[in-house]
Parts: C-alpha cells; sequence; structure tokens
C-alpha cells in the first residue's frame, strides 16, 4: 500500500474525473479502431493495417481501466469488442507476431478473464501464453524478440529489455494450468536479461546478442536509443517495471532489488533535470531536446508499484519521483480536450528518428494506470499485469 496527502488525493481523483470525461467520448468515436497515434488529434487505426503491432493491445487494456474505476458500460463495450478485433493476429496473422504477446493478450484479454471469467478472454490469453513460451531457445535461456525479415540481419539471437513485460502472461499461465513449466520459462528470461542488460550504475541496454547454441553473450545495440552505451528511457521504464512484475508473480527477491537498483539509477537521471520532464534517453546529447512521455508514465506507474511493497521507510523515495513526474507530464503534455483522442502527448518511439514528440497509445495506457493506482493508493485490488 502507499499513501498520498489529502492535497494528492484531492488533485489526482480530479485529474481522473477530467480523464473520464474525455475518455468517454474517445471510447465512442474509436469504437471501431485500434489506435497507435494519432494525426490532428484523431486516432489511426491498426486494425486495417497492422492487426499484429506489437502496441495493439493497449487499447482494449486502458479501456478495462475505464471500466474497472468508472463501470461504465461503454468503456467494457469498446475493450471487448478491441478484443475482437485484435484476435485475429493470434489466427490468421501469426506469422507476423513477435514476442510482444504480454503487451498485446495480459492487459486486454488477460484482465477480461480476471474480471469477468469470460472464457474466450481465458483462451486468447492461453494461446498467446504459449506463443510465446515457444520462441524460448532452451539452450540460450532467452526469449527470442523479433522475427527474421525476408533479406535482414539474423537475429535469432536478439533479446530485448522489453521482453520483461511479456512475462506476467507467463506467470498467470501457470497458475492456469497449475504447471511450472511456463513460469521457468519466464525465471530463464528474467534471469538472462538480468545478468546481461542490466549495467553496474543501473543503467539498461536496450538489445544484446546471444549465441543461439551456447547462451553466451556476443553483444548488444544502442536500439532505440541515443547510441550504442546510452540510456534509451523507455527502456529503462520496461527493466523497472518487468522486474517489480516477475518479483510480485515469484516471490523472487534478486527481481525486487534489480527493479530497485534500476528505478534508483533512472530517479538520479530525473532529479538533473530541473522540469522532471522525462528524456527520451537519459544520456543524449543536450540538443535537440527530446522527450518520451510514454517512458515517463510507465517509470512513473512501475515506481508506484515498488513503493507499494518495500517498507515503510522507503516508499517516499520511490512514490514521490512517480507523483512529480505525473504532475510535471500533465502541465505540459497532456491535451484534456474532449474533441480530440490523444490524451497524452510528447511520445517518441526512438531517438534516431524524425517522428518525435507524438501521442502514443502506451503513453496513455500508463498515464491512466498510474493515476488509477494513485487514487486507489496501490490497494491490491487488481494487478493490470
Ligand atoms: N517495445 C518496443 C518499444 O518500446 O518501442
Amino acid at each position: 500500500m502507499i499513501k498520498l496527502s489529502p492535497e494528492d488525493k484531492k488533485y489526482f481523483e480530479g485529474l481522473f474525473e477530467k480523464i473520464d470525461k474525455k475518455m468517454k467520448k474517445v471510447a465512442v468515436r474509436s469504437y471501431n479502431k485500434i489506435p497507435y497515434t494519432a494525426v490532428n488529434g484523431v486516432h489511426d487505426d491498426k486494425n486495417l493495417v497492422d492487426i499484429e503491432w506489437w502496441t495493439n493491445g493497449f487499447w482494449p487494456g486502458m479501456m478495462w481501466i475505464m471500466y474497472v474505476q468508472t463501470g461504465d458500460e461503454q468503456y467494457k463495450k469498446t475493450a471487448t469488442h478491441g478484443e475482437d478485433m485484435i484476435r485475429k493476429a493470434l489466427h490468421t496473422n501469426i506469422t507476423g507476431v513477435g514476442h510482444d504477446l504480454g503487451f498485446m493478450y495480459d492487459i486486454s484479454a488477460g484482465v477480461h478473464y480476471r474480471l469477468t471469467g469470460t472464457r474466450q478472454a481465458k483462451a486468447d490469453a492461453m494461446l498467446a501464453a504459449n506463443v510465446l513460451a515457444g520462441r524460448f531457445n532452451i539452450k540460450g535461456g532467452f526469449i527470442r524478440a523479433w522475427n527474421y525479415r525476408e533479406g535482414g540481419t539474423d537475429n535469432s539471437g536478439w533479446a530485448i529489455i522489453d521482453c520483461l513485460m511479456n512475462l506476467p502472461l507467463l506467470y498467470r499461465m501457470s497458475d492456469f494450468v497449475h504447471d511450472e513449466r511456463y513460469t521457468y520459462i519466464a525465471k530463464a528470461h528474467a534471469d538472462k536479461t538480468m545478468e546481461n542488460h542490466i549495467r553496474p550504475d543501473g543503467s539498461s541496454k536496450h538489445i544484446v546478442s546471444y549465441d543461439t547454441k551456447t547462451g553466451e553473450l556476443i553483444e548488444d545495440f544502442g536500439g532505440q536509443g541515443y547510441q550504442l552505451g546510452s540510456s534509451w528511457s523507455r527502456g529503462q521504464s520496461w527493466a523497472i517495471y518487468g522486474f517489480v512484475l516477475s518479483y510480485i508473480h515469484t516471490g523472487d527477491i534478486k527481481y525486487l532489488e534489480t527493479a530497485k537498483k534500476v528505478a534508483k539509477y533512472v530517479i538520479g537521471c530525473l532529479e538533473e533535470e530541473k522540469d522532471y520532464l522525462p528524456l527520451c534517453d537519459f544520456r543524449q546529447p543536450k540538443e535537440p531536446v527530446i522527450y518520451d512521455s510514454t517512458a515517463g508514465a510507465c517509470i512513473a506507474s512501475g515506481l508506484i508499484e515498488i513503493a507499494s511493497i518495500v517498507d515503510e521507510g522507503e516508499k517516499a523515495f520511490y512514490l514521490e519521483p512517480a507523483i512529480k513526474l505525473i504532475k510535471a507530464m500533465t502541465n505540459k503534455f497532456v491535451d484534456f480536450s474532449e474533441d480530440t483522442d490523444p490524451l497524452l502527448l510528447y511520445g517518441t518511439e526512438r531517438y534516431n528518428t524524425n517522428k518525435y514528440h507524438i501521442p502514443i497509445i502506451y503513453g496513455d495506457y500508463y498515464y491512466i494506470e498510474a493515476i488509477y493506482k494513485l487514487i486507489h493508493e496501490k490497494r491490491d485490488d487488481i494487478l493490470f499485469w
């Protein structure tokens, strides 16, 4: 549990009410879409072009959080309809799906099942978990990230920090079938990630490449960060949140210790910025100033999770930065207009791109999730992952 001051409690409750006013409209306007970003305030639609895209679970997932908080049936309808659309990525479009199955199906179908016990939702989550388990390299001890692309690099030994967020799907699968096999895979991958992605200073690499026959580390790549050796902020957020989730699901203290280690490093980076806004890479050049609000939102949500677990004396260390992050981003990055679709602006897919400072659906998702957790003072009524 965490405890907010009465002022903060009021502030975040008020914030959720504003989000709800906007989202009630968006849930209707984007009912037939699977949004990823927005152009001129209007959601795009991955359902039409890219149903296997890794972010497609965030829209239904976000609708479930809104439903849990408000009880408004429209949110449930939109969430369920979204799941009906993304189900085809598990069947006819399966060739395009990589390791992102937790992002796609744990926060959508998985949450749906946990809330309602619906058979179809459970079947989706179970199928997704099995596809994910199938990506495990037994000799290497890791889950392969992306698929081979004709003419592309051999990436059969590549694993990425993001995958930690997919592991809860496997932990939950073990519960479904009363069989630890899935947990063994998840833990093997988490251990390997701890060993090879996390640097001594608490920062995290994005992509590492393993020998597929021995699991030996070959090299690492800068990935979506500024460059090799830098510190891509969303990658750091995946590490914080991903490791604390592995702790929650397994009780293995080393995962909590690793989440705390990365969190301490990240809090130090945030403290260096006078406005507390999340940069895209904590080691990027001073100019241009590129932000990534999605990293900020995910870091906040992960920190709240840590704060809710640690001893009383440690809680404020993790909770206060989360609150500061959400407040700073609310002041600078959020669009509350009921006439536009996206909520959190200033997301950035990768450092080396010209597509920065755009709304991205998982930014909205983690922002809403973090505020939900704050107003509930993180009682363990529901864990979305
Ligand atoms: N999982 C890919 C990303 O964070 O952009």
